[in-house]
């Protein structure tokens, strides 16, 4: 038996929990409950982060002690989880004895073994982020990842020697494709790897932040928020208090994070526990954001969704389906009522919810309920069931994938053939004309097919899976995942009962309705590679100010890795470093440059053009080439410059 050890962030306690947060514990709950019901031993981890300076001082504002504070709001998240379904095995909160004690034993360890040391120390820190910057890594004076103002803080402090595992954490990354991915995050973080790595400032005094776990070997300060926070992921399992049980999880299968915390868990969290001795957890999954409007949803920028107002909308399930139909987990996705309402009437009101209901129907007026047995099978049977194996082989390979929303779609393409072969073996014309034999087979192969997919799809949509199998009489028959489908000899003898709609569908004004419609496929396409930069129209001439100009920031930036996009002859997906920062971007010069010429060049790029979605990949800016006919060249540095340096 394969054990499956799957882990959330644990969340910011003050934070309202928004559709960014749902997104990763929903995800983490399908891949639980997927192996659960491939019967793998299955630990599913999440919780909240309860230190630091934000929750001191949102106490402090409330009077309220910070404790009492964390007590008050991590009831948000563990509300949240109910109404979501979601089955973790534990709900960590590192304000718990246990983990603190933990964690006071990991840092007493370390010391101990000099892998903590004392000196002073001068940075930017950035209340919001909780961070140190050193001066290079500021961003026009501020912070690199939110842009707030940041305060010089010279002090003495305890360091962790982070710096000495970098050779041995590049060559680890280099020979373990699986450790991080998307792969390309993993360049991202080789790249960042590229510079000197520092060691890592573990303490902050009490003097400035007293809301944290004590240094036992120094009673002046606390814990660093994010070294405590880390070591969740091993004292949720029972590292230093219960050794059966660690050994029995750990390493995790999975850490699945944002990509705005890559940095903390690939660079820090690895060498930590290459410090303490474990073994590194198998996978590092970083997806993308949800955006609103094409800015990520967070709370300062008061764009943020609320779940449970999509939830008492369309109920926890078809909310479970669009997080993870709609997002590409690598890739960021944008939120829209519209988007919602579109792929939930199509998929699951037309597509799932008519099947259900013809075949439920048929079968009820055919037999009476119960499901006949197939008689000689012919080519559109097999065209049916060979998208329902494409379907389950899909699934199973997505789920070691992480790539979800694949799977599902194979799932919804067994669907609609569904929809298609009713259509075309026409039972209600075979009925009339009195071919019950031919009928029973088509009858027997539509519900097997929904009966399939309905297992596929019971771990992103539990209840309405569970309340559809019980329609097809499956209820009782012990198929609780893709492990018993292969064992499922055939639907014949189960008794349907009559289906009432399992997902209504969503009526919208007109012009709503209008607006919600996806464009068709092949519009969609003309648009993107329009915007892809060597493709661009040239500009009309025009005259602009040179304040209009400055607008355009334009910046050097150094292709770190480049590949090119499966489908798109023309596009090359790069990761490119622009100062601290590195960002992804699409360009349309594959047929031009190899992903080994454009690998290495300092090229230019718009470093503030709205990022664009270009064959579902997102693109943070625009490279500048001048291309003549069947002749592009990059604009490129004459000489050597940083990334990151401003053009005007
Ligand atoms: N407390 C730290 C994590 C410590 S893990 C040892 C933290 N918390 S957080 O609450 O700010 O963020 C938790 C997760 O939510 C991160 O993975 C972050 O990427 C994710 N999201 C926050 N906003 C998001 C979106 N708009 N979209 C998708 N996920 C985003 O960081």
């Amino acid at each position: 038996m394969s054990k499956f050890y799957v882990t959330t962030p644990i969340y910011y306690v003050n934070d309202r929990p928004h559709i960014g947060h749902a997104y990763t514990t929903v995800l983490a709950d399908v891949l639980a409950r997927s192996h659960r019901s491939l019967s793998d031993a299955t630990f599913f981890l999440t919780g909240t982060d309860e230190h630091g300076q934000k929750v001191q001082q949102a106490a402090e504002k409330r009077g309220v002690a910070p404790l009492a504070h964390c007590d008050e709001t991590v009831v948000r998240f563990q509300e949240l989880w109910n109404r979501l379904g979601i089955t973790n095995d534990y709900f960590i909160r590192t304000t718990q004895e246990n983990h603190k004690k933990i964690v006071a034993k990991i840092m007493q360890d370390l010391y101990d073994r000099d892998e903590i040391y004392k000196a002073d120390y001068t940075g930017w820190y950035c209340v919001g982020c909780e961070r140190f910057f050193t001066e290079k890594d500021l961003v026009d004076g501020k912070c690199p990842d939110c842009g707030r103002d940041v305060n010089a803080i010279t002090e003495s402090n305890y360091f962790f020697r982070m710096s000495k595992y970098q050779d041995w954490l590049i060559e680890y990354i280099q020979t373990h494709p699986d450790f991080i991915l998307p792969a390309f995050r993993a360049n991202e973080t080789l790249g960042f790897l590229k510079k000197p790595l520092g060691d890592l400032c573990i303490s902050r005094p009490k003097s400035r932040l007293s809301w944290g776990i004590e240094l036992p070997f120094d009673p002046d300060y606390v814990c660093y928020v994010w070294f405590d926070a880390l070591i969740n992921y091993i004292s949720g399992v029972g590292y230093g208090s219960d050794d059966e049980k660690f050994n029995a999880w750990w390493p995790a299968s999975c850490h699945l994070i944002g990509k705005d915390i890559l940095t903390t868990h690939s660079v820090y969290w690895p060498t930590m526990l290459k410090a303490i001795g474990l073994p590194m957890p198998q996978t590092i999954f970083a997806h993308g954001w949800w955006l609103t409007g094409n800015s990520k949803m967070s709370k300062s920028l008061g764009n943020v969704v609320n779940p449970m107002d999509m939830i008492d909308r369309a109920g926890v399930d078809a909310f479970r389906y669009f997080l993870l139909a709609e997002m590409s987990p690598g890739n960021d996705a944008n939120f829209s009522e519209d988007s919602f309402i579109s792929r939930y009437n199509s998929d699951l009101a037309n597509d799932l919810g008519n099947l259900l209901s013809r075949v439920s129907k048929l079968t009820i007026r055919a037999t009476g309920g119960e499901i006949p047995a197939p008689n000689e099978l012919n080519e559109d049977d097999a065209e049916l069931a060979n998208a329902v194996n494409n379907a389950i082989s899909s699934m199973e390979c997505c789920l070691n994938s992480y790539k979800l929303d694949q799977g599902i779609d194979a799932a919804m393409n067994a669907v609609r053939a569904g929809n298609r072969y009713l259509e075309k073996c026409a039972p209600w014309t075979l009925a009339k004309n009195g071919d019950p034999a031919r009928l029973h087979t088509v009858l027997h192969n539509a519900a097997e097919a929904l009966c399939k997919v309905a297992v596929l799809l019971a771990p992103v949509m539990p209840e309405k899976m569970a309340e559809l199998l019980n329609v097809l009489g499956a209820g009782q028959a012990n198929i609780n995942g893709i492990a018993d489908l292969k064992n499922l000899k055939s639907v014949a003898g189960f008794v349907m009962k009559e289906a009432s709609p399992l997902f209504p569908r969503i009526i919208v004004e007109e012009d709503a309705a209008a607006k919600a419609a996806p464009a068709p496929k092949a519009e969609k396409k003309a648009k993107a590679e329009k915007s892809a930069p060597a493709e661009a129209e040239t500009p009309v001439n025009v005259v602009v100010t040179i304040d209009e100009f400055f607008k355009t920031q334009l910046k050097t930036a150094k292709v770190l890795s480049a590949e090119k996009v499966e489908g798109a002859d023309k596009l090359l997906k790069l990761s490119i470093e622009v100062g601290s920062e590195i960002r992804q971007l699409v360009a349309g010069v594959a047929q031009f440059y190899s992903p080994e010429q454009i690998t290495g060049k300092t090229i230019v790029i718009v470093a503030n053009l709205k990022p664009a979605k270009i064959r579902g990949i997102e693109s943070q800016g625009m490279l500048l080439a001048a291309k003549d006919g069947n002749n592009l060249k990059l604009v490129t540095i004459d000489g050597d410059m940083p990334s990151g340096i401003s053009i005007g």
